[in-house]
């Protein structure tokens, strides 16, 4: 098998017609299901582990997106806690016959890593190393913090 990072992934999907919702565009749930795919392997990818989604942060649609575009979601492992793990996923769309590509929206899953029970287990810790990585995870760091006020355990 190639070499490959575990803590990225990039999965392309093409928007077919039987993705369109009843304006002719693509439906927003078909975008939330490969999304929460894409989280859910590259969590399992990083933790080899079975994960689960535990919460999703800022999924805006702000236009339509039309039958027909190659849509690349570009995700990485942005912040690792004991048992949970942040997951970026930022959108492209690609119209692919007039060779435009647009940023659509980017979006945080954070996914736990669980046992044979369904109980959260332990995961491998992550060192953010580039600049990149290390903006990533204190911008994560800064979301769990967030999210933990709102949503207290
Ligand atoms: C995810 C799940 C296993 C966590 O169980 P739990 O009893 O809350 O477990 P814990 O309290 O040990 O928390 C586990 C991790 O989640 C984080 N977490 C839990 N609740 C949180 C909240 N409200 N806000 C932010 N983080 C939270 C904890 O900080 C912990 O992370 P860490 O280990 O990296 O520090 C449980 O909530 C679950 O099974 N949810 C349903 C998942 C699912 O079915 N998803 C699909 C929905 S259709």
């Amino acid at each position: 098998m190639e070499n490959f990072l575990k803590n990225k992934l990039t999965m392309s999907i093409l928007m077919t017609p039987n993705m369109a919702n009843f304006s002719g565009n693509v439906h927003g749930g078909e975008i939330l299901k490969a999304l929460d795919h894409v989280a859910y392997a590259l969590a399992a990818r990083y933790s080899g582990k079975n994960v689960v989604t535990l919460s999703v942060d800022r999924v805006i649609f702000k236009n339509p997106m039309h039958i027909g575009t190659l849509v690349t979601f570009l995700a990485s492992v942005n912040y690792v806690g004991r048992t949970s793990m942040e997951i970026g996923i930022k959108v492209i769309a690609e119209d692919i016959k007039n060779h435009t590509v647009t940023h659509t929206n980017s979006c945080f899953f954070t996914m736990v890593a669980v046992d044979e029970n369904g109980r959260p287990t332990p995961v491998e810790t992550f060192v953010p190393q580039s600049i990149d990585e290390k903006r990533r995870w204190e911008n994560a760091k800064i979301r769990r913090q967030y999210l933990l006020k709102e949503n207290p355990i």
